[in-house]
């Protein structure tokens, strides 16, 4: 196993009701600033039981945070921040909304040229606004982490950022949110976490039994719970299983001391900037390309993976591996998500586009052994249409 820090810290408030527990989590006469999304909180009751939890404090709103959050929404916030000398930040929603309040968190108390700085150039984020989280969509896991993806729409780029200073202080996860969520959003969900465990695990092995338990068996409790949650989202028990699985699959448990491999994901990202897909739709895409591509470096990974996760036995390496990939893919679509790029009406120069790109940036050689080049990169695009 290799070495490793682990300093996830955020406190989680799971189940029923818990969202109205908030108030105790934040510190004593913060000014607030309360982010949300499109308005999705305000049809399901969610708003209500925010704003009834924090009434005593001073709080102001800033919603319209976008799917895929955007660089030029974010920064609208820092007026309001300073207006009001906010300094604290309740982000309720998905993903996006939480990257969003991350990003705005981090920028407020940005002291370089742009804030763009942290995601363009790595800068470190020294210091962050502190931030609390109401999960409405189980699926990023960014409810206890320290990442955030942000879209500046100028530039077409979505890239991404990471620090312990934008760790949620605390998470209120009550599985009730999944009620309202449309079919599409629960299998984004369920392929997004998949995704994340996978890329923790499908790498090479290092002698840790553990982790890839861990992982294992994420992964086998999103493949019997997923679909109960999908035909059902008012199976409570179905989904506090799913809605856990999605926050411990990246919040460092199963990636602690192995690996790890984000290729399917530094490349989703790609299609997300030049194309507008779902961050699942680009997983389901990318990752069988990867497993294909790469699969003599990840041979004995993919072969315990086919084992375990998908009972294929007694066929030679080749066939196993296959049959892993095919499973896989079967798996994604029978939640509904197509997985090739001619699926979504994506032309082929995609592959070439989208390799120059990530070429000229200098995000290539990717991967658990740095071998997903330019060439590798192209040809897991091509080999998905
Ligand atoms: O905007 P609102 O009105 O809230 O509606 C949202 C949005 O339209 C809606 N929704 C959320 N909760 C709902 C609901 N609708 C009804 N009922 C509810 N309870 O769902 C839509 C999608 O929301 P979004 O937040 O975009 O989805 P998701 O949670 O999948 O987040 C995706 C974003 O997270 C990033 C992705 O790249 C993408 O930008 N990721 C962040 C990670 C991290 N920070 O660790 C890791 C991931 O790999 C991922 O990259
Ligand atoms: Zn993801």
């Amino acid at each position: 196993m290799k070495n490793f820090v682990f300093y996830n810290h955020t406190k989680i408030l799971f189940g029923k009701g818990q969202i109205a527990l908030i108030a105790g989590e934040i510190p004593e006469d913060s000014k607030i600033l309360l982010v949300y999304g499109g308005g999705s909180i305000k049809n399901n009751g969610i708003y209500e039981q925010v704003t009834d939890a924090i009434s005593d404090f001073e709080y102001y709103e800033f919603g319209g945070i976008e799917p895929n959050p955007s660089y030029e929404k974010c920064m609208k916030a820092l007026e309001l921040i300073e207006e009001y000398e906010i300094d604290f930040i309740l982000a309720v929603g998905g993903g996006s909304v939480i990257d969003g309040a991350k990003f705005i968190a981090a920028a407020a108390l940005y002291d370089g040229t742009e804030p763009w700085e942290i995601l363009s150039h790595n800068e470190e984020v020294i210091e962050a606004l502190p931030l609390g989280v109401v999960l409405t969509l189980p699926a990023t896991g960014t409810e206890s982490n320290g990442n955030s993806v942000i879209s500046r729409i100028e530039y077409k780029e979505k890239l991404a950022f990471s620090s312990p200073e934008v760790l949620p202080l605390f998470a209120a996860l009550d599985p009730q949110v999944i009620e309202t969520l449309p079919a599409k959003q629960i299998s984004n969900g369920i392929i997004d976490a998949f995704v994340h465990v996978i890329e923790q695990y499908l790498t090479y092995p290092v002698n840790a039994p553990l982790q890839d338990r861990f992982a294992e068996s994420i992964m086998l409790t999103l493949i019997e719970e997923g679909p109960k949650v999908l035909k059902d989202p008012t199976n409570y028990d179905a989904c506090a299983n799913f809605m856990w699985c999605t926050t411990m699959a990246l919040n460092g448990l199963v990636g602690s001391g192995v690996p790890g491999d984000w290729s399917s994901h530094n490349i989703g990202h790609e299609i997300t900037a030049l194309y507008g897909l779902d961050h699942a739709q680009t997983l389901a895409i990318v990752l069988p390309g990867v497993m294909k591509v790469m699969k003599e470096s990840k041979k004995e990974k993919i072969i315990q993976y086919a084992e375990r996760i998908w009972g294929i036995k007694n066929q030679n390496e080749e066939e196993t591996i296959k049959a892993a990939i095919e499973k896989t893919i079967g798996f994604f679509e029978l939640l509904g998500v197509k997985s090739r790029l001619s699926d979504y009406g994506i032309p082929v120069t995609a592959a070439d586009e989208i390799a120059d790109r990530m070429e000229e940036r200098g995000d290539i050689n990717i991967g658990e052994h740095k071998l997903v080049g330019v060439d590798e990169i192209r040809k897991i695009l091509e080999i998905r249409f």
